[in-house]
């Protein structure tokens, strides 16, 4: 009796980025959520060139050196969409750069904070915490190993 409401969140989620999928299986769902929205059109497919997903990430597979991560700062990896920050030197951090707002790929690292160009949102390198919304949770950390002066996808 009654009607799932909580199917229409669905239709929020549906860009197509594929670190949103993690918010989507957590709702426990039961089916196949992204394609059965009620309603929509699908005029919403995005044409740019991301698909180029020929070098997923992987376990051990190189991702820098500890000197392309500046102090108190971070570089993002685009292709992995990862963020590496060293909130301290000789302290590494890792975090998806995938905003949990929206999942635009967040754009820049500034005085300490990961910085989501779309809407604004801001998290702490140290931790991925939210220190700006409207994003509400804070970025995934994602494990890395730093051997000597190479960081490696754990
Ligand atoms: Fe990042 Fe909206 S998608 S702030």
């Amino acid at each position: 009796m009654g009607e799932d409401l909580r199917s229409r969140r669905v239709v929020i989620a549906g860009v197509g980025a594929s670190g949103l999928a993690l918010a989507i299986t957590a709702c426990g769902g039961g089916t196949d959520t992204a394609t059965s929205a009620g309603g929509a059109t699908e005029s919403s497919a995005p044409q740019s060139s991301a698909a180029k997903s020929s070098a997923a990430p992987q376990g051990g597979s190189a991702l820098a050196t500890t000197a392309d991560i500046p102090v108190g700062g971070g570089t993002i990896f685009k292709d992995q969409k990862i963020v590496v920050t060293q909130p301290t030197s000789g302290e590494f951090k890792a975090f998806s750069a995938v905003c949990t707002h929206s999942g635009c790929a967040v754009g820049s690292v500034a005085d300490g904070q990961i910085v989501c160009p779309c809407h604004g949102s801001k998290f702490n390198i140290a931790d991925g915490a939210v220190t700006n919304g409207p994003a509400d949770k804070p970025l995934p950390e994602q494990q890395i190993k730093v051997d000597g002066d190479q960081i490696t996808l754990a």
